[in-house]
Order: C-alpha cells, then structure tokens, then sequence
C-alpha cells in the first residue's frame, strides 16, 4: 500500500450521478493490483480535513498506465470529487484491502452478482477471470434504467443479464430473481453490492462456494479505528472490512 499524488486523466458522467475517473498510476503499481481491492482517495485538500474515502477499482489499463474509479455522486464527498478536471491533482492511498484471490481457485464458470455502485470491481474481476480463460456470466441490478452502466463492457466478456428495481429496462426485481429465472450454471459466485443483497444472495446460493465483497462505510482505512469491524459468522471473532475485506468468503462474516 503506497501513499501517492498523482492526477486525474479523464473524468465522465456514465449514468445517472454516476461518475468514471481515469488516474493517472505508474505501471509497476498497477501490476500489483487484484481484482476487489479499493483506494482510498482524498477528498479536497489535505487542510479541509475531510475523511477519504473508500472507492473500487474498476479497471486497470497497464499499457495506458490508467487506473479507472466508477462512483455513484451520493454525498459531499462524492460531489467534491466530480468537480475535478483533467490534470487536476489527486492524493490516494493505492491498493486497498484483500481482492478476489483468483489464483487461488479451480473454477471454469463464474457467475459475477452486482448491485449499484457494487458493480464497477465486477468488472476488472470479469476481465481478469476471462483472461485466465474462465467463462463469466454476470448478473447487474439497478434502480432504474437511468442508473444503468458497464452492461456492454460485461456483454463483451460474457452473458450479462441486468435488472432493474422499476422494471424500467431488463427485467424487472432484484438480482436474486434473475438468479431464479435464468439459472445460471457456475462453480463459484462473486458479488458485491448493498449488505441486504449480499445477505439475499448468500441465504439463495448456500450449496455453493461464494465471496462477498462488503462495502460497508469506513473510518481511517488502515486497520487502525475499528470503525469498520464485523462480526464472524460463529460471533467468537471480528473482522475488518478495510484490512480483511472488503472481499470475504461467503459465510465468513455476518452481514
Ligand atoms: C471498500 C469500498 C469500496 C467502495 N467502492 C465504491 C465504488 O466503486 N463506487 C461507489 O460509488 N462507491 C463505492 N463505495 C462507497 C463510497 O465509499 C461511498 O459512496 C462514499 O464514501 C460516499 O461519500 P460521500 O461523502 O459522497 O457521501 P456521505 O456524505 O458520506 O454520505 C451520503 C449518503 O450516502 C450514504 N453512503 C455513504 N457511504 C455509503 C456506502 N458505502 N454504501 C451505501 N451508502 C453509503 C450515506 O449513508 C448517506 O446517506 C465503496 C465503499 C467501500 C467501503
Ligand atoms: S476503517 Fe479504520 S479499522 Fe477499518
């Protein structure tokens, strides 16, 4: 983990407030970065005091020496952050937390499960299994069709099937009856997105060998306040979502 300046590339409007950031990030640390880790970016300058925050890496482009960053505008810190331009100076705490240890797994389909800003890590996950020449199948659940993004960059890795809450485009519920609907074959799943979709998901795909990636709000990002701790499933122990996490072993925390 290395604390470096650095700055903004390129900055566009994907989707309703939903903002992509191109960084500019030297090629060797790129090369370190697993799927599921996150950066913790500095909001405004340093004597404003305001926390960072915790943001997903959605992609890495080594040869271009870009690092890409999707977030939904929810608060001040988000809407601070859309007011940058290009060549605009960036301070961001880089990589983040435990990714998705994909050397780690024998798998030959994976089914891949977001839900709102719980998508954008979904997909350098999704490149990175496609290049280890694993079949990838993605599910994406949105509010509504205006908050809808990445679902051709998903097509052209795999099937990819979105849903939205108002039936304004897809099908209509939540990733959970897509599950049902399209039942998808896969060994292992991968998701991430809001705690009850997590629990949701967790609870439907019991017989089979999951991560969660929780994105639960965090203090000082380094394992030092406690502030984004959970409870193992068993309750004898905790973990840290900044530290351990944010991507866990589906039954390994309590949501
Ligand atoms: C490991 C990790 C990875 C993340 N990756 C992404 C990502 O790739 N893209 C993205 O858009 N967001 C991501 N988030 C969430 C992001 O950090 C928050 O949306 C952001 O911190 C909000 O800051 P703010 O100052 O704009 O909002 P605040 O003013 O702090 O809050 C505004 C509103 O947003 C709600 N909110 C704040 N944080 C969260 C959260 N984590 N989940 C749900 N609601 C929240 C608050 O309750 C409040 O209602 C991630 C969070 C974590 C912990
Ligand atoms: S955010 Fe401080 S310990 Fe995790």
């Amino acid at each position: 983990m290395k604390l470096m300046n650095t700055h903004l590339h390129a900055i566009s409007v994907i989707a309703e407030k939903t903002i992509k950031m191109d960084i500019v990030i030297e090629k060797k640390l790129l090369e370190t970065i697993r799927p599921g880790q996150f950066v913790y970016i500095q909001i405004g300058s340093s004597s404003e005091h305001m926390l960072r925050r915790p943001i997903s890496i959605a992609d890495v482009d080594i040869e271009k020496e870009l690092l890409t960053l999707v977030y939904k505008e929810l608060g001040e810190g988000t809407r601070k952050l859309s007011q940058l331009k290009k060549g605009d100076p960036l301070n961001l705490l880089i990589p983040c937390g435990n990714g998705y240890r994909i050397d780690q797994l024998q798998l030959s389909h994976a089914l891949l499960i977001g839900g709102g800003i719980g998508v954008p890590p979904l997909y350098y996950l999704a490149k990175k299994l496609v290049e280890k020449g694993i079949k990838v199948t993605t599910i994406i659940g949105f509010q509504s069709k205006e908050d809808v993004f990445f679902e051709e960059e998903f097509k052209g890795l795999g099937d990819c099937f979105v849903t939205t809450n108002d039936g304004s485009y897809g099908q209509q519920g939540y990733v959970t009856d897509s599950i049902e609907k399209e039942q998808p074959e896969f060994d292992n799943y991968f998701a991430c997105g809001p705690n009850p979709m997590l629990k949701a998901i967790e609870l439907k795909l019991t017989d089979k060998k999951g991560f969660l990636s929780l994105e639960e709000r965090m203090g000082c990002g380094i394992g030092a306040c406690y502030a984004c701790v959970v409870p193992t499933k068993d309750e004898k122990g905790s973990k840290k979502i900044c530290q351990d996490g944010p991507v866990f072993s589906a039954g390994e925390v309590k949501i």
